[in-house]
């Protein structure tokens, strides 16, 4: 029986772009269109929304189906290897980049593409807002997920409204041992910094609203490089957050990005950068392959599918296209400037735990026989 629930599901896959790691170019994007647009047809999924973020495909899906569900998997899935192979014909670069197994068995993690999904049970009005994000990681959601959730000074409603008072609960995934624990806000606030504080490791995953256990928000997880055993790009990151009435307004949720932060990506993925907010026009990387970007989407949800409008589209708002961030895109090219700078020195450059590329393993190794001991 199909579930009278409804289900958000985000993924989004590196398939190759134009002109370096760039952008995805139009046909690419138009595989993507055609191919949910028949799923909405034949009913497998009632909504959708395409869209990119520098060279990152994302595949926007609300339907019945429930989270982790093979037939959406296998859409995704092969949507992502059409357009690979297109992007294989027209030689654009890094075809397919992404996709890093060739055997799929029914879902899609753990096989290079990024998931976020979320289950939920609609509100009388739910607001739902996505960031997807280009040349960054999963962690880079830790501190502005922190601050909506957690910290007062950013998010009113956890003093003014009542129904937040009773505080948040993050669950936080470490990528390296592949373990995860729950800590409740404001009761273990400390513990939690602790941890998303080192963003490159410790991930928050989930976030429920503690009072009634509801799920709020959820973030992509994966980490390539642990899939590939090598350096094939960033897991560039997406994350699904509902808004208002008990839970932080459109406002809050955006209030973070009002300024610049740092994140780890970038060239490479070695190093630290300020990520950018920026409309769907801006949603390219260009400057040392960046600044990291990051785009928000608001839309609405109304009886399993996406709000649309009098034609019929899903009305989708790019938020982040607003004159009220033109600051913090301001603050990110100061602040690149300034890293840019320090070319690969330190703080700029990553540390050598954090290193994506294997450059400077080779290097060492290259130089082994020329060291000699110092008494
Ligand atoms: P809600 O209506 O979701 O409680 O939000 C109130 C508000 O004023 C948000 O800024
Ligand atoms: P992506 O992870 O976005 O493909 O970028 C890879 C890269 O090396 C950019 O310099
Ligand atoms: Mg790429
Ligand atoms: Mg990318």
């Amino acid at each position: 029986m199909m579930s009278m629930k409804t289900t958000i599901s985000v993924i989004k896959c590196d398939v190759g772009s134009l002109a370096g790691h760039h952008v995805v170019p139009q046909p690419l994007l138009n595989i993507a269109e055609r191919r949910l647009k028949e799923a909405a047809e034949t009913g497998l999924i009632n909504s959708y929304f395409v869209f990119n973020v520098g060279d990152d495909m994302e595949l926007l899906m609300v339907h019945n189906k429930g989270v982790d569900n093979t037939e959406i998997h296998t859409l995704a899935w092969n949507v992502f290897q059409e357009a690979a192979k297109k992007a294989t014909n027209l030689k654009l670069y890094g075809a397919g980049q992404d996709l890093l197994v060739t055997a799929f068995s029914g879902n899609v993690r753990g096989l290079g593409p990024g998931v976020a999904e979320m289950e939920i049970e609609e509100r009388a009005s739910e607001p739902i807002v996505v960031l997807a994000a280009d040349k960054t990681e999963p962690g880079a959601w830790n501190y502005p997920l922190f601050k909506i959730f957690a910290d007062p000074s950013n998010t009113a409603g956890l003093v003014i409204d009542p129904k937040m008072m009773c505080g948040f609960k993050f669950e936080v995934l470490d990528v390296i041992e592949n373990k995860a624990v729950v800590l409740k806000c404001p009761e273990e606030m400390y513990e939690l910094i602790a941890l998303i504080g080192t963003p490159g490791r410790y991930v928050i995953r989930r976030i429920w609203r503690a009072s009634d256990d509801m799920i709020c928000a959820v973030s992509s997880t994966t980490r390539l490089s642990l899939i590939a055993g090598r350096y094939v790009g960033k897991d560039d990151p997406v994350c699904i957050i509902r808004a208002q009435h008990g839970l932080p307004a459109l406002g809050e949720i955006l209030a973070p990005f009002m300024h610049s932060y740092f994140v780890e990506g970038w060239m490479r993925g070695s190093h630290w950068g300020p990520l950018m907010p920026v409309g769907l026009k801006d949603a390219r990387c260009t400057v040392f392959d960046g600044p990291p970007r990051v785009v928000a989407i608001g839309l609405q949800i109304c009886n399993g599918k996406i709000a649309c409008d009098d034609d019929g589209k899903p009305m989708i708002a790019d938020l982040f296209a607003d004159v009220a961030f033109d600051m913090a895109r301001q603050e990110a090219m100061q602040f690149a400037a300034i890293l840019r700078r320090m070319g690969e020195f330190m703080p700029a450059r990553l540390g050598p735990e954090e290193l994506e590329y294997t450059g400077l393993k080779e290097t060492l190794k290259k130089l082994e026989k020329r060291f000699k001991k110092v008494e």
